[in-house]
């Protein structure tokens, strides 16, 4: 075990949703397979009441709903509730913070991870607290979950709030989609196969399409969602990061400096988005009333009880202006309440510069489909002749070649994203953890177009809810030559 492994780690926000959900579930799976450090103690934090036994009982209950039945065992549960311990933290008081920070001086053996997983308001409070009890110090770091900020000027604030307490290199910005198995293998299939990086370029690539599609509404976060909207909640941040993923150059080794260095190259070459080019540029929409899977839902208006412009929807024709990458179109989009959930990256290749074949052979350009959820599949068309004597010309038909890993990998339990971020933040690993000046930069490009928006009066426009989104969606594609891959 190396030295700096953390023998507490401590949440912060205990009770919520995404705790119950992800994070209580992720720690039960890295308990079951070992890998929680043999003396490591978590303590949970919440402004309820509660006392050690009940937060048990509370976490109990949790994991009998959010893992699967056959994956519980009561040993791992008692082994998992033996580490764990409660402590009610009211943190816009000092009283409560100084006896929460008693607590921790008692509990402490060595490192120290506190995870933040709050409202960002309380990230502020919460790390002054911790180093104003000497509690942020060497051996120490901290997960902050997203949203930092709402804005480039608020995610300054947080950030420079929570540098007087924590130095960058023990800050880890969560993005819950650097953790997905889906998203780790599409650097397995840049970095570690020779083939695809000949042709990663302008030379070869027409267009990439980074779609993440979601059919859920806003599902009772309608207040949080409708001051933020697809554009700050989806595009500043996980699409961003798919976006620096599949466009980065390789960076010289797997670390956090050499990987966020790359990043931060392709951030920087973000074409700025004006208001005089952003209704071709962008596309914004909100779902109204529609069926999904047969069944009838409302609108967003109706969602929230309330009026609003709010987007639910975004699609922007994103340009990365560097040698590698200039003059393709990098297509970003993402909604609720669309026809299905799906993530995907596509990657179309150019055309066949040549028919030998003649006009009546129609070939299609080749493309590489990576699909990170919910199926994790990678898939490559190509074209191949049909059977026939082709007497009037050689017919094609696009044949896949197609690679399912919940497949190949049946046997493998398939890990939620927590799982490897807690385990790398309970080790020290920041690699899949975000910097200050990347979570800046997005939100720097992000802002001007939303403040494009303001300046050209783009307003949302409608589109029924189980569908693919606004018909500004696929003009906005159209207007390219292109078509939004919806398979
Ligand atoms: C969160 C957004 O960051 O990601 C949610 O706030 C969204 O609005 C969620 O639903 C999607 O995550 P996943 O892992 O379900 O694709």
């Amino acid at each position: 075990m190396a030295s700096n492994t953390a023998q507490l780690f401590v949440i912060f926000g205990a009770t919520g949703d995404l705790s119950q959900r992800m994070l209580l579930p992720s720690m039960y799976g890295l308990q079951c397979d070992g890998l929680l450090p043999d003396n490591m103690q978590i303590l949970g934090s919440g402004r309820t009441e509660m006392d050690d036994e009940e937060f048990r009982e509370f976490v109990r209950t949790a994991l009998k709903e959010f893992v699967k039945d056959d994956e519980l065992t009561d040993a791992n549960v008692k082994a998992l509730t033996d580490r764990i311990h409660y402590q009610a933290a009211d943190v816009g008081d000092a009283t409560s913070m100084k006896s929460f920070a008693d607590k921790i001086n008692a509990m402490r053996r060595g490192d120290v991870v506190y995870h933040l997983s709050t409202a960002p308001r309380f990230y502020e409070p919460i790390t002054k607290a911790l180093a104003d009890n000497d509690l942020s110090g060497a051996g120490t770091r901290v997960m902050l979950e997203k949203p930092i900020g709402f804005s480039l000027e608020t995610a300054q604030e947080i950030n420079t709030a929570v540098a007087k307490a924590f130095e960058e290199d023990r800050i880890y910005r969560v993005d819950h989609y650097l953790g997905k198995e889906g998203v780790q293998n599409l650097l397995a299939l840049r970095f570690g196969n020779a083939l695809f990086e000949p042709l990663w370029n302008a030379r070869y690539i027409e267009q990439v399409q980074i779609t993440i599609a979601e059919t859920v509404g806003v599902e009772g976060r309608g207040d949080y969602y409708d001051g933020s909207g697809a554009m700050r909640d989806m595009l500043q941040n996980h699409l961003l990061q798919l976006l620096c993923l599949t466009a980065m150059e390789p960076p010289a080794h797997f670390d956090p400096t050499s990987v966020r260095n790359e990043k931060i190259k392709v951030l920087s070459s973000l074409r700025p988005i004006n208001e005089h080019h952003v209704a071709i540029e962008t596309a914004r929409g909100q779902y109204t009333a529609g069926a999904m899977n047969g069944e009838a839902v409302p609108g967003y208006i109706e969602d929230l009880g309330k009026d609003s412009d709010t987007e639910t929807f975004v699609a922007v024709r994103a340009q990365v202006d560097n040698w590698r990458w200039r003059g393709v179109p990098f297509y970003l989009r993402t909604g609720k309440r669309m026809a299905d959930r799906a993530t995907t990256i596509y990657i179309q290749f150019k055309e066949v510069p040549h028919s030998i074949f003649g006009p009546a052979s129609k070939t299609k350009p080749n493309a590489l489909v990576i699909r990170l959820q919910p199926e994790e599949k990678i898939e490559l068309n190509l074209m191949s002749k049909t059977p026939g004597l082709d007497r009037h010309g050689l017919k094609f038909s696009e044949v896949s070649l197609d690679f399912d890993m919940q497949e190949k990998f049946k046997s493998l339990r398939r890990r939620p994203a927590y799982e490897r971020l807690y385990l790398d933040a309970i080790e020290g690993n920041g690699t899949l953890f975000v910097r200050r000046d990347e979570t800046e930069m997005a939100w720097e490009w992000v802002d001007t177009i939303i403040a494009s928006w303001q300046e050209a009066g783009l307003k949302c426009t409608n589109y029924a809810a189980g569908t693919w989104g606004p018909t500004t969606s696929t003009n906005l594609i159209a207007r390219n030559g292109h078509e939004w891959y919806d398979r």
